[in-house]
């Protein structure tokens, strides 16, 4: 496998079998993300003892569950008698155990046993109740960033501040934009399977080329609107502008850096004006200076985001409170959830603000994420052709620089980030 890699990644462009062939695709879930840490949930979505959310790390279904201790578990959703997903539903309480509904095993919501219905029949067999297998299998790691839960499947390997490294900034700068340095989630996600490969997605959230093409109707048209409205002398709301951002000019999107970390992560730098001067955001901004002071609440407010990726999986748009997930379950097929998020002790308005962003860009509904989700389909049938076999990532090639491991493009629309996604992924896949 170590010499296919070589052979299919070369630093300016890549085999298209990374994006449609099944061995590989099998490789990437034992090497990638059935090792490395994947966000589970946010804590705020298993308030109470016996809360509990179903999420897929890798190829594995697993609960993630509210301990009585306050604490949270990740458990494999497997009953260890016969194998039954104990948890059938994606999220809900299970009170104070887990009941499988085939021979009723129940386990303690850390997964150890409770009891085994008709415990005599096991005396003298290898599965006592006092036989670790007889327990539900636990996630090897569980920890969190800022309230943000994660696991990993195996023992060994970087911490999960390791692991994310400066991407890190994603969950600081979300939850510093609370008076209280915290966020809840909005209990209900937009789920979307993408039909494509998970690395369209990576690829095109840090793709500042891309906008004023495929956005270009969608943009265009709320710029009139915008442009309409100011004319009038009437309020322009914010949503317009998130939208007629996109019909920017090839050379504004140029200006906007991209800066991209180890392991894949990366940001691309803030280009959307989000930081109205309007009187809910005054309020809002006086609540922050009174939380932490006229100079902190301006670094805060004044980070250079748009988004941070958290490779391979992650899109945080810190700044308007969104999250979206990546869960890929085929080669060409690959569940998002798209959350987003309360500030806690920030106004009505600025939740507001971050809803319109989720139902105008992120929503499956949009003509944003729609417009996006048609390219990476046709990306998908592209690539399973037999029209050509390398896809290009040359653009800006040799120019970016690259500092102590963070490469910064000089250019927004350079390819820098695919190379750099690349070179991480060769590198999860031939260690
Ligand atoms: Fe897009």
């Amino acid at each position: 496998m170590d010499k296919d890699i070589a052979r299919l990644v070369e630093p300016d462009r890549v085999h298209r079998t990374v994006y449609t062939d099944a061995e590989i695709f099998d490789a990437e879930m034992d090497k990638i993300f059935e090792r490395i840490w994947v966000y589970c949930g946010h804590e705020s979505q298993v308030k109470a003892p016996g809360d509990y959310y179903a999420v897929t790390i890798g190829r594995q279904p697993m609960i993630m569950v509210r301990q009585n201790d306050g604490s949270i578990q990740v458990l494999y959703n497997r009953c260890p008698h016969r194998g039954v997903q104990v948890i059938g539903n994606r999220q809900g309480n299970t009170g104070s155990a887990l009941v499988c509904s085939y021979h009723a095993w129940s386990f303690h919501l850390d997964g150890s046993v409770r009891a085994i219905p008709l415990a005599q029949g096991y005396e003298n067999t290898r599965l006592t109740r006092d036989n670790p297998d007889s327990a539900m299998k636990r996630a090897a790691r569980v920890d969190s960033y800022r309230g943000f839960v994660f696991a990993s499947l195996v023992p060994d390997g970087p911490t999960l501040r390791e692991f994310l490294g400066e991407a890190r900034v994603a969950f600081d700068d979300m939850c510093d934009r609370s008076p209280v340095g915290e966020v809840e989630v909005v209990p209900v996600c937009h789920r979307v399977i993408q039909h494509s490969n998970w690395k369209f997605f990576m690829e095109n959230q840090l793709d500042a080329l891309h906008p004023s093409v495929t956005h270009q109707s969608t943009g265009i048209s709320a710029g009139r609107v915008e442009r309409r409205l100011k004319a009038e002398g009437a309020a322009t709301p914010l949503y317009y502008h998130y939208l007629s951002t996109f019909a920017s000019s090839f050379e504004q999107w140029d200006k906007v850096q991209t800066i991209n970390f180890p392991h894949g992560h990366g940001i691309l730098k803030a280009y959307m004006g989000l930081r109205p001067n309007d009187p809910d955001t005054q309020e809002y901004e006086a609540l922050l200076v009174q939380a932490y002071g006229k100079e902190k609440t301006e670094e805060y407010l004044s980070r250079s985001i748009h988004h941070v990726l958290v490779y391979p999986y992650l899109s945080v748009q810190s700044p308007l409170q969104q999250l979206r997930c990546l869960r890929p379950i085929a080669p060409d097929r690959t569940l998002s959830e798209i959350w987003h998020f309360r500030l806690k002790g920030a106004p009505e308005a600025i939740y507001r603000r971050s809803l319109w962003y989720y139902n105008l860009v992120n929503s499956p509904a949009t003509m944003i994420n729609a417009d996006d989700l048609e390219n990476w389909t046709k990306g998908q049938w592209g690539l399973q052709s037999k029209g050509g076999d390398w896809v290009s990532f040359h653009r800006w090639y040799g120019d970016d620089r690259e500092d102590n491991g963070v490469v910064y493009s000089n250019h927004g629309t350079s390819e820098a980030v695919m190379r750099n996604q690349f070179r991480a992924w060769a590198q999860y896949m031939t260690a």
